[in-house]
């Protein structure tokens, strides 16, 4: 008798408990999915002079050393719906495999997703500028770009060759000017290839150039920045000219090929880490958010989910003034991409930097 009661008490606890567990695991499956909408819901954007919106986070897709159909997939699960492609880092195909399956599966609307690519270097011969945005267009199987930009100021030689490079292994440039290249990127908007330009690791004088010319001008320029290179300047230069700054590179590039070596990597500076400190965030998420705060948009690259997820998840803090002043102030014009390969072309952008 004793024992059949306490047999059934047993029983009963264990249902409850699965009951409970059940109970959490519901709880716990509802809150990861509204995290996730939640997440696409508040994703912020920002305006740019043509009234587009831009959503004020992107997923950079240079080096992902990952199947890129694959990374896109996961980043559309985790909230992304910004995507800066280009033709040079060739896997516009791979992205564009997963564009079209969402969007036959109704996962995502074209409406949905802002997709940025840039025009290659050896393609700013005004004749060739048509033809290589269809091809991006085509590899990225979508009909229209959101942002075309011009990817560096210097024109390469024409052809196949992506990197032309002559007997010495000297880069092989082509004279054709970045303004005439702009102009021949304006017909892209009006035929509807493309609903904003932008320009890429141009310099004032550069943009200057091309804003005085432009029937359509720039609406944002692409950079490289953080704490390194706060790159101040350039950020209220575009701002008097109504030009949105998207910032590349925003933890550092650990892996970028050229190399300038601050005395720490960014994600590990001293600062940077008290600041997350403080913050109960981590210092990639600060950085992110250093961006962010300052008016930039961010594109941070990953290729895997949880740090897709992590380097996502910054609507519930912003950082204060003077740690923003203080990230600033750890700028020494540390510069990871100078694009060392291309010194002495007459169009490069930081050819002050070499000295
Ligand atoms: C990349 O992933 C996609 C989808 O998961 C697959 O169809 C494709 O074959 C993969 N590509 C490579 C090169 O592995
Ligand atoms: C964000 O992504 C970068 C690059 O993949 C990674 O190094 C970093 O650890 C990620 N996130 C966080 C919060 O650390
Ligand atoms: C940005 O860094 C430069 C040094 O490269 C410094 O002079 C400037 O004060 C910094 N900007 C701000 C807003 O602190």
């Amino acid at each position: 008798m004793a024992f059949g009661r306490r047999g059934r008490k047993t029983m009963i606890s264990i249902i409850e408990l699965s009951d409970l567990l059940l109970f959490l695991a519901i709880i716990w499956i509802m809150s990861t999915e509204n995290t996730l909408l939640k997440n696409v819901k508040t994703v912020p954007t920002i305006l740019l002079s043509n009234a587009l919106s831009m959503p004020i986070i992107g997923l950079g897709t240079w080096r992902l050393n990952r199947n890129a159909t694959d990374v896109i997939y996961d980043a559309i699960d985790v909230g992304y719906r910004h995507f800066d492609c280009a033709h040079i880092y060739r896997n516009e195909p791979e992205i564009g495999k997963a564009f079209k399956d969402l969007l036959q599966k109704h996962v995502i609307k074209r409406e949905d997703i802002f997709v940025t690519s840039k025009l290659w270097n050896t393609f700013h011969e005004p004749s060739l500028v048509r033809n290589a945005c269809e091809t991006t267009l085509k590899n990225l199987c979508i009909e229209y770009l959101d942002n075309y930009l011009i990817h560096w100021p210097m024109a390469y030689k024409e052809g196949d060759e992506l990197y032309p490079k002559d007997e010495n292994n000297k880069f092989i440039a082509s004279p054709v000017d970045y303004v005439d290249t702009w102009k021949a990127m304006e017909p892209l908007v009006d035929e509807g290839l493309c609903r904003t330009l932008g320009l890429s690791n141009f310099n004032v004088q550069q943009i200057e150039r091309i804003l005085k010319v432009a029937r359509i001008p720039p609406s944002n320029l692409q950079i490289e920045c953080h704490p390194y290179l706060n790159q101040t300047n350039l950020m209220e230069f575009c701002r008097s000219h109504n030009m949105v700054v998207t910032a590349y590179s925003p933890l550092g590039s650990p892996t970028s090929p050229y190399k300038k070596p601050g005395k720490y990597p960014i994600l590990q500076n001293p600062k940077v880490l008290e600041i997350s400190d403080k913050y109960k965030k981590t210092p990639a998420q600060v950085l992110i958010r250093y961006q962010i705060d300052r008016g930039n948009v961010v594109i941070p690259r990953s290729a895997n989910k949880d740090h897709m997820l992590e380097n996502f998840s910054l609507w519930d803090f912003s950082l204060k003034a003077d740690d923003i002043q203080a990230l600033n102030e750890l700028c020494f014009g540390g510069r990871y991409m100078i694009m060392a390969d291309a010194q002495g072309h007459p169009h490069h952008p930081f050819a002050d930097e070499f000295s």
